[in-house]
């Protein structure tokens, strides 16, 4: 049960108890509210309690807003894994990439935490109806949830959400009511009925229970990141806090109640001495519909509406936050600062591939915008390669799979109907359509690189993306004998290697009329200096620089040179 919990207006500082009806202040009107708890008390008596719980959100049942967990709505929310992203943060030259994958919620978005939340106070307050707007996501959330409980629910959805995504919300026994217009008027229809009818509905950033509920994607970091790399150094004081935090958290924004909730979880977390210190938020917006980075970029404390949203990626189409920016912006500014950036659709879209093929996570455009904001604040210096960093994942790639892959991602077989007695027809009909599936003789690359890890890597871009024969050699002498042996088509060159560096390999294969022919991509981590670049001048095709190329980068450049 959340003990000695009580809600405290942000704008009059009146205090009053909890009540799943009241979305107001009773004393000034404010819709601006945060829970606050006694930390001194939780913190004394929790972190035992925590290693005899399941890792899922209610383990931090005395930090919510519920009185005690209800484990007939439960389906298993929150807990989801913290997976490291190796091959994203080796492109990115990044080692400490991880990703919230919240795809695994009980319906593969982190908005299951606020439904879970929510329905449960809703539950416990006797409700029985409810309203919410939505682009999605957390309709879906909020009808699994209402099913369960038995509250009848309402959802204004934007005519922009695809459609399967609103058959999802029908189908839990929502009523579903589309609204051809933006997200923003959708709200606002759904405020005016919610009004004309009494019914309590769901106010986003605005709603304890929501914020309450986001909390717990902090606190489940926190403990997996200890649980990674063990509690963080001692500080200066000696003393050593006994979880902890990324540097930086990346999150896709559309109300901003993730960031807002994420962000008061670290704030208490850090108040309980869990935590050394509140992590850099980087929320990400698509540039067709980016209030707050505009706002943040000009410094300025309002966020002025975009009224007509352009972007494929309905999820985040919110055009005006209102006072949701001001007050993330506030919490970061008295936190460890972060950034507002912003993506273009077709980055985010080509995120959402990268992630699928590099780490074999299919996601939502909504979450690839976080993906996509990563690469940039990386290859902006914003983010550090030594930094800690956790972006939040949601979704599946399914409803836009045919915008990403095109025409021609598959090889057809057709068999013509199998006749009695006519084997050998069969047969030989199958080895002509195999024959068409696969080539015989594939481009030949060979990778040489002393780590083992950069050669998985770059075989797994190829191979992802190409039919290739691959070779690999695991230093500069085994380079030149493959290169005799197997005459490849094209060389993927690492410099600095023991015994012979990739100059020497160079100058030994460009100076034998047998190899002097083959095409060679140079990547390295080194810092080259004028010298250097000097010496490969025409000597090879392409120089990439490690941790700083994409998938598509290293691919483009193989098929350009292989013809
Ligand atoms: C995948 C995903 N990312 C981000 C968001 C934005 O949520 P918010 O800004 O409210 O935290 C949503 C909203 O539904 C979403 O589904
Ligand atoms: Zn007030």
């Amino acid at each position: 049960m959340a003990s000695e919990f009580i809600v405290e207006c942000i704008d009059c500082g009146q205090q009053t108890p909890f009540s799943a009806q009241a979305q107001v202040c009773p004393c000034c009107g404010s819709s601006w509210r945060e829970a606050r708890y006694d930390y001194k008390k939780i913190s004394n008596t929790l972190l035992p309690l925590l290693a005899t719980r399941p890792f899922d959100l209610w383990r931090y049942h005395e930090l919510l807003p519920v009185r005690s967990p209800n484990f007939d709505l439960s389906m298993g929310e929150g807990g989801t894994p913290l997976i490291r992203a190796t091959n994203l943060g080796m492109m990115l030259g990044c080692s400490n990439i991880y990703i919230k994958d919240e795809r695994q919620g009980p319906t593969s978005s982190f908005k299951d935490r606020q439904a879970a939340v929510s329905i449960a106070t809703l539950k416990e307050a006797g409700i029985s109806e409810f309203v919410v707007a939505s682009t999605g996501n957390v309709a879906i959330s909020y009808s699994a949830y209402a099913a369960r409980a038995s509250i009848k629910l309402w959802a204004f959805l934007t005519s922009l959400v695809p459609a399967a995504k609103m058959r999802e919300v029908a189908i839990y026994g929502t009523q579903v009511i589309k609204v051809t217009g933006s997200y923003d008027q959708a709200k606002l229809v759904s405020a005016q009925f919610a009004k004309q009818k009494g019914i309590p509905m769901d106010t986003g950033a605005r709603s304890i229970s929501c914020i309450e509920a986001m909390k717990t994607i902090s606190f489940e970091i926190a403990e997996q990141l200890a649980g990674i790399l063990g509690p963080a150094r001692p500080s200066s004081n000696g003393r050593s806090e006994p979880l902890r935090a990324p540097d930086w958290y990346i999150q896709a924004v559309s109300g901003a109640m993730g960031p807002i909730g994420v962000l008061k979880g670290f704030q208490e977390l850090k108040q309980m001495g869990w935590i050394d210190h509140i992590p850099k938020m980087a929320s990400i917006q698509t540039e067709g519909c980016a209030p707050m980075v505009h706002a943040w970029k000009q410094n300025k404390e309002i966020a002025a509406p975009v009224q007509s949203p352009h972007t494929l990626i309905a999820t985040l189409a919110t055009g005006d936050p209102g006072r949701t920016y001001t007050v993330l912006r506030q919490k970061m500014l008295d936190a460890s600062g972060g950034t507002f950036e912003s993506v273009t659709d077709e980055e985010a879209y080509r995120a959402m591939h990268f992630v699928a093929k590099m780490e074999g996570l299919s996601i939502e455009p909504a979450a690839a915008v976080a993906f996509a904001g990563l690469v940039k604040l990386v290859r902006a210096g914003v983010i550090k390669p030594s930094e800690t960093v956790v972006v939040n994942c949601t979704g599946h790639t399914m409803p836009v799979e045919h915008s990403i892959l095109g025409e021609g991602w598959s090889r057809d077989i057709v068999l013509s109907p199998a006749s009695a007695g006519m084997e050998e027809v069969v047969e030989e009909g199958l080895l002509a359509a195999l024959s068409k599936v696969a080539i015989d003789r594939f481009p030949r690359i060979a990778i040489v690189d002393d780590n083992p890890d950069v050669r998985r890597l770059i075989r797994r871009i190829l191979q992802s993306q190409g039919d290739y024969t691959l070779f690999e050699a695991t230093n500069g002498r085994e380079a030149v004998e493959l290169a005799h042996k197997e005459h490849p088509n094209l060389m993927i060159l690492d410099l600095m290697m023991p015994e012979m560096d990739g100059f020497s390999v160079l100058e030994k294969i460009q100076s034998s009329p047998d190899t002097a022919d083959i095409p060679v991509i140079v990547v390295t981590a080194k810092e080259l200096t004028p010298a250097e670049k000097e010496q490969l001048h025409g000597h090879v095709q392409k120089l990439m620089q490690k941790g700083d190329f994409m998938n598509d980068d290293l691919s483009d450049e193989v098929r350009a040179l292989l013809g």
